[in-house]
């Protein structure tokens, strides 16, 4: 694995590679690598010649400095693991590389950054449409693979490449869990050992929420979910939302319970975890 802090090696790099007609897999992240990451590696390289992964804290998409601050930076486990991942390159841009000057960029994500999180974190998904547009033009991807955890972001990300006619397909891919269910996430690590075990309760009641659905309305079922998460003197949720699964809108029946997703953000302590579920049957 070649490791590239610069943009215009990288480019020169795969430059070379795309006119042997190499096609490129990219797994951009923020590093604090986990299972979830490496599958998302595991797939890349699976459906490309070449991986590239990024490693850059984004500060552009921190609404919260402290949050930004306490993000887990540690680049040598990460690169360890990247070893045994089998990835080609790895870019760890610095911010003055990524950001060498003020990005002034609006986008129009047509209302999908309304809701949920772009409710309670503004700002975030430009920051995240801002970098990731500027990796996407530096990497040139074939492929680009996001987890469905971060559910809206990549609803977003696929409006982004579809309005700007970036060449790159998006590839979703599922959600990893630990044994007791937590989804897995880089903020896991920053959670205290009682804290960690209460959070299982996050994917236990969006599991039950999708039982109880057989009976509840909507509304009846939203109300239930932030009873059951509440109810743990540790947890505090932020939202939790139904929405259909492309344009991000509140469901108000079950008509079209196959496309349903529950979008769940729920604190603990100062951690901000955040988890989904498709409620089809
Ligand atoms: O999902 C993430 O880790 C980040 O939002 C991303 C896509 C790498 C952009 O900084």
């Amino acid at each position: 694995m070649k490791r590239i802090d610069n943009k215009s090696d990288l480019i020169k790099e795969l430059n070379i590679l795309r006119n042997k007609a190499k096609t490129i897999g990219f797994v951009p992240t923020m590093g604090a690598l986990h299972e979830g990451h490496l599958s998302l590696i595991k797939y890349s390289n699976k459906q490309n010649d070449i991986t590239v992964i990024s490693i850059f804290v984004n500060p552009t998409q921190f609404n919260d400095k402290k949050d930004y601050q306490r993000y887990p930076r540690i680049v040598e486990d990460d690169i360890k693991k990247l070893e045994k991942a089998k990835c080609d390159f790895l870019f760890t841009p610095s911010e003055q590389e990524m950001y060498p000057e003020n990005d002034t960029r609006e986008f129009d994500f047509d209302n999908l950054d309304k809701a949920m999180e772009g409710k309670f974190r503004p700002g975030h998904f430009r920051g995240v449409a801002l970098i990731v547009s500027k990796l996407f033009e530096i990497v040139g991807p074939t492929r680009a693979y996001f987890g469905e955890k971060d559910f809206q972001q990549l609803t977003v990300i696929k409006h982004l490449v579809k309005t700007l006619n970036i060449p790159v397909e998006i590839v979703p891919c599922p959600i990893l869990r630990e044994p007791d269910g937590l989804a897995m996430s880089s903020r896991n690590m920053l959670l205290s050992p009682t804290e960690r075990k209460h959070v299982p309760l996050i994917f236990k009641t969006l599991t039950e929420a999708k039982e109880k659905a057989k009976t509840l309305s909507v509304q009846e079922t939203k109300d239930w979910v932030v009873r059951s998460i509440n109810a743990d003197p540790l947890l505090k949720i932020e939202y939790f939302e139904i929405v259909d699964d492309t344009k991000l809108e509140s469901v108000t029946d079950w008509k079209n319970k196959n496309t349903s997703v529950g979008c769940i953000a729920v604190h603990v302590g100062n951690i901000r975890l955040i988890d989904n579920i498709r409620f089809n049957l």
